[in-house]
């Protein structure tokens, strides 16, 4: 049974086939360290199985953003607050957001990309939020791992021996800006700090939380090296999650310490297998306070998205999205 997911009029319907996931879609311009692009079939699933439709999504650690941009799109809430302290990224946000998408569209389709270019880009200081937003979205594309933390390489062998073009594809990405753009009066976005917003809708009992922060708990230097602003206090993050009045869904490495913090304040916990990029099958940890819509099996896959190859069979996720009509 297929699912109308643009349509909001449309009821969603029950579906229980399994799901190639190479049905997400990409919507984000970004290729983002920890992007959550293989987990948005089972975000859909949080979403249905709240029992009225959120006024108000909440996304305080963005990056990427393509969490917010699903339940944009899908119309999953009335308004989508994505949130992200980074500079760089939040130009992109920005310049996307407050009436500049085509400017930044045509910057793209317009560079002429190469070794030598792509260096004197870089060395230039942007004299405009615009042109911050396109040096963003070249480093993301030319970096190893799209990685935008200072002493991230620029792709020297990248995809099939392509070097420096192998992530540059300027129609895709300015197609998704451009898309972006259509539902943008639904997106507002905060260039600050995700515990302010948090604390800020903490009694909002019409808000829902997707919170994915960077992960250095516990000596874990993984976060450090993917983003500029990589340490955060967890215990305070998980305190407010605590006094959250709306429902919240916290995504982080599945790792002992976090555990043990998800038990000291009563959230449930589960692990979900995902195969990344590089095709390292991990764990990694969901939390919030009643995860029973979750679903036991599969493998979600990093890469399905972004593949139009049909992934196989037994690569398929088993799920089924439950009936929820949209209040009046
Ligand atoms: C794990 S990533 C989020 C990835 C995102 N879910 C995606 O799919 O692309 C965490 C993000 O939190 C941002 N960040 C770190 N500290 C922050 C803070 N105090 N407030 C807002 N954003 C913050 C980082 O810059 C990084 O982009």
């Amino acid at each position: 049974m297929s699912q109308t997911f643009l349509a909001p009029e449309f009821e969603i319907e029950e579906r229980e086939k399994p799901v190639n996931v190479s049905s997400v879609p990409q919507r984000s311009p970004f290729r983002y360290p920890g992007g959550k692009t293989w987990l948005v079939p089972l975000f859909r699933r949080w979403m249905m199985s709240l029992s009225s439709q959120p006024a108000t999504f909440v996304e305080p650690f963005a990056g990427g953003g393509i969490i917010s941009l699903t339940a944009a799109f899908e119309q999953l809430a009335d308004l989508v607050v994505m949130v992200e302290l980074d500079d760089q990224i939040a130009a992109v946000w920005q310049t996307i957001l407050a009436g500049e998408a085509q400017w930044l569209v045509k910057r793209i389709l317009n560079f002429d990309l190469s070794p030598e270019s792509a260096k004197a880009e870089f060395a230039k200081s942007p004299k405009s939020q615009c042109e911050r937003a396109f040096q963003t979205i070249l480093k993301n594309r030319t970096a190893h791992g799209g990685i935008l933390a200072e002493g991230a390489g620029v792709l020297k062998n990248g995809e099939n021996g392509k070097g420096i073009l192998s992530r540059w594809y300027p129609q895709t990405i300015g197609r998704r800006i451009t898309n972006i753009e259509l539902v943008a009066k639904r997106i507002e976005f905060i260039h600050g700090d995700g515990f302010e917003i948090l604390t800020k809708f903490r009694r909002d009992a019409s808000a829902v939380f997707f919170i994915d922060p960077p992960y250095t708990a516990g000596g874990k230097s993984a976060g450090s090296r993917l983003y500029t602003h990589s340490v955060i206090d967890h215990e305070k993050l998980f305190s407010i999650c605590k006094n959250l009045k709306g429902d919240f869904l916290m995504s982080y490495d599945n790792a002992e310490e976090v555990r043990v913090l998800a038990e000291r304040y009563g959230f449930e916990t589960k692990a979900v297998s995902m195969k990344n990029t590089h095709h390292a099958e991990m764990d990694e940890l969901l939390i919030g306070r009643n995860l029973s819509w979750v679903e036991d099996g599969g493998i979600f896959r990093e890469d399905a998205a972004s593949t139009s190859k049909s992934v196989p069979k037994s690569k398929l996720v088993r799920y089924s999205i439950p009936k929820r009509k949209k209040p009046k």
